[in-house]
């Protein structure tokens, strides 16, 4: 810096106490701010990826990153056409989204057959699950989860001060739902589920789920459909029929938009007007709608993939039956499979740069990886890369 441009900064000397007068000192002091309580006693959910190690490959292209249940293809081609024609017609990014996702909401409602009064569009699934804890949820509030199952809302029911309770059946590929109904009771405010379920692949069916919101009209029953689309085992029509229903689901895996984060959620009406007392309309940025609406117009696109994946998952059955490894090939997009000496075969896994998720230290699961299904030639090419390790 020259002597100029030092003269130019220069301000008075300042007054002998002035650090403890500064506000900064209140940023930078000894006494840190902690956190809320409520959250102070929870377990931060854990997000282990691969991204980072498969980015520093020299030729990532060659990784299969199978630990986050994506799609392992680009999503259709009409979301990268209509991404690109919106930037290039003139109405650029310094306007805040479509409010409320309505050409979204429109689009859905022609997908899902629920009507638009039923749904709301959230940034990614996960932001309508922490919606939903936010909105219903009070200290102390009793919420049944099956484990295991996708833990990260179990974050978010605790950040609120809710009471988690949770039960196991005999195995981990159980849907124990006598367990579920032998520890509900009429305090039981909320029901998470989670079909097909992550990690197992577990469905609740639409027969199981009318049950539970009879049995249980004053518990709040969340149903996750994250992999919906490869079961096409769906509870959404019952929305209409019961009050105390609440169906959530994502773009981020069938429709391969992971990265755009886009979800939505189906409920009664009343539900979803208690959700819009703290709903962000402007939650889900303007180019997941303009992508999400985007793949809900190729369906043929998704269909095709689906039973890509389906095929695949026949590969992987006469792969590992062969081999008498145990594989529990799920309705979703991902297997589970259980090994004798688990972190020795993750090892050979990312020594040929396979990543999958260790589910291993889950009640029910030990020993077991899950490992995301893709394309038949994609699981071809997979399976001569670790053929040798099984
Ligand atoms: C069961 C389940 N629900 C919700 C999510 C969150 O999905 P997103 O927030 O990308 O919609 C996931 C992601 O893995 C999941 O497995």
């Amino acid at each position: 810096m020259s002597n100029a441009n030092f003269d130019l900064c220069m301000v008075d000397a300042p007054p002998a106490d002035a650090e403890d007068r500064s506000p900064l000192r209140a940023l930078s002091g000894p006494e840190s701010i902690e956190v809320a309580p409520t959250v102070q006693a929870l377990t931060p959910y854990e997000a282990v990826s691969s991204q980072a190690a498969i980015e520093a490959q020299p030729d990532h292209h060659n990784s299969f990153k199978l630990d986050w249940n994506e799609s392992t293809i680009d999503p259709s081609p009409r979301v990268n056409e209509a991404i690109a024609a919106y930037l290039s017609g003139g109405r650029g990014l310094n306007w805040y989204p479509r409010l409320g996702s309505a050409e979204l909401i429109e689009a859905l409602v022609d997908y899902t057959g629920v009507s638009h009064d039923h749904l709301l569009a959230t940034n990614g699934s996960d932001d309508a699950l922490h919606l939903i804890c936010a909105t219903y949820l009070d200290r102390d509030d009793e919420v049944v989860i099956p484990v295991p199952t996708y833990n990260h809302f179990m974050v978010f029911a605790q950040s609120r001060g809710a009471r988690v309770v949770t039960t196991r059946g005999q195995t981990a590929f159980d849907p124990n739902v006598e367990g579920i109904e032998a520890i509900m009771t009429e305090k039981t405010r909320l029901l998470y589920l989670v079909s097909p379920n992550n990690p197992t692949g577990v469905v609740y069916g639409p027969d199981v789920v009318e049950r539970l919101c009879r049995a249980y009209p004053q518990t709040l029953i969340v149903l996750d459909e994250a992999y919906f689309e490869f079961s096409q085992i769906s509870g959404i029509e019952l929305v209409e029929k019961f009050p105390n229903l609440l169906v959530t689901r994502t773009f981020s895996k069938s429709f391969g938009l992971a990265g755009l984060r886009v979800g939505y959620l189906a409920a009664a009406p009343q539900l979803v007007q208690g959700l819009r007392r703290i709903y962000n309309p402007k939650s889900v940025n303007t180019l997941g709608q303009v992508g999400a609406v985007a793949a809900l117009k190729d369906l043929g696109y998704l269909n095709a993939f689906l039973e890509e994946v389906n095929a695949s998952k026949e590969i992987l059955r006469r792969f590992f039956a062969e081999r008498e490894v145990e594989a529990n090939i799920t309705p979703a997009n991902f297997v589970v499979i259980r090994r004798p000496d688990i972190q020795k075969t993750l090892g050979q896994l990312e020594e040929r740069d396979v990543y999958v998720r260790d589910r291993s230290s889950y009640p029910g699961l030990e020993g077991c990886l899950r490992m995301t299904v893709g394309t038949t030639s994609q699981t071809r090419r997979l399976l001569e890369r670790i053929g040798d390790i099984f």
